[in-house]
């Protein structure tokens, strides 16, 4: 809708790994992508990624995939969404998040991505893509795994594989308690990183059960 001419956006292939991997370093110059996890999860069938194409080359991608929320109903999460440096500004990320809402599942009923405070063109994008945001500032906090023999409640869990890591979303209201518990689940589960967004009177629960601040964000949502 929003593409320069001759611009197009299909579905992903795992052979366009490589491609995403680029735009991902692109974009985030310090990460290493790894393509063999790229194109495990395009393999999966799980993922809805598309990329744009002008031609050959890979302008940019979004992911999205389906999580369940602590009441049971389906969330289509816009997680990953960039675009080559040289080429913003284009409607390119408009018309990404506009396909990543085509290829939702039926079963959803709420689309949303996590945009930085101050990521202006992310937020237009998300906007200008029929998005909203009720502005509630959230703290990210993540944690490494915590080895222990303990098996603790660890109230709502989000197993993600995402194309960058691996890791638990822990939603709700935070204790000392669900804090170290999603720390020692994702210790047995083998994954990277646990990862909770909190309001800003929890930062001192996370850090005392050893979260560390990632940054502010804000929800953007729209309904499906
Ligand atoms: C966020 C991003 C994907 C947007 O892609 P894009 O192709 O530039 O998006 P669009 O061209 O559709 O632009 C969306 C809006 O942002 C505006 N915009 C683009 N770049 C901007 C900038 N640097 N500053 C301010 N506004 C900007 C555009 O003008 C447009 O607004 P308009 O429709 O009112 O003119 C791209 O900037 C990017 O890859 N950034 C780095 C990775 C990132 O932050 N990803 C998002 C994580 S949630």
């Amino acid at each position: 809708m929003y593409l320069p001419f001759d611009w197009t956006i299909r579905s992903a292939e795992p052979e366009d790994a490589a491609a995403i991997a680029g735009i991902l370093h692109d974009c985030w110059p310090d990460d290493t992508p790894d393509i063999e996890r790229i194109t495990r999860l395009i393999r999966l069938g799980q993922h809805r990624t598309s990329c744009c194409w002008a031609g050959a080359s890979c302008a940019g991608f979004v992911d999205a995939f389906r999580t369940i929320s602590a009441e049971g109903s389906g969330r289509w999460e816009v997680d990953l969404l960039a675009v080559h440096e040289n080429l913003r500004g284009l409607g390119i990320g408009t018309s990404l998040v506009l396909e990543a809402i085509e290829t939702a599942p039926p079963d959803v009923d709420l689309a949303r991505g996590l945009v930085r405070v101050g990521n202006v063109a992310a937020g237009l994008a998300f906007a200008m893509a029929g998005f909203h945001t009720e502005g509630v500032r959230l703290t990210l906090y993540t944690a490494a795994p915590l080895a222990s023999k303990l098996a603790l409640e660890a109230g709502h869990i989000v197993p993600v594989e995402t194309f960058t890591y691996s890791g638990l979303w822990l939603e709700g209201v935070p204790s000392f308690g669900v804090l170290k518990a999603a720390r020692i689940r994702a210790a047995a589960l083998g994954v990277r990183q646990v990862g909770i967004l909190v309001s800003a009177e929890y930062g001192e629960v996370c850090e005392a059960a050893g979260y560390a601040a990632e940054g502010v964000f804000r929800w953007w949502m729209r309904g499906l």
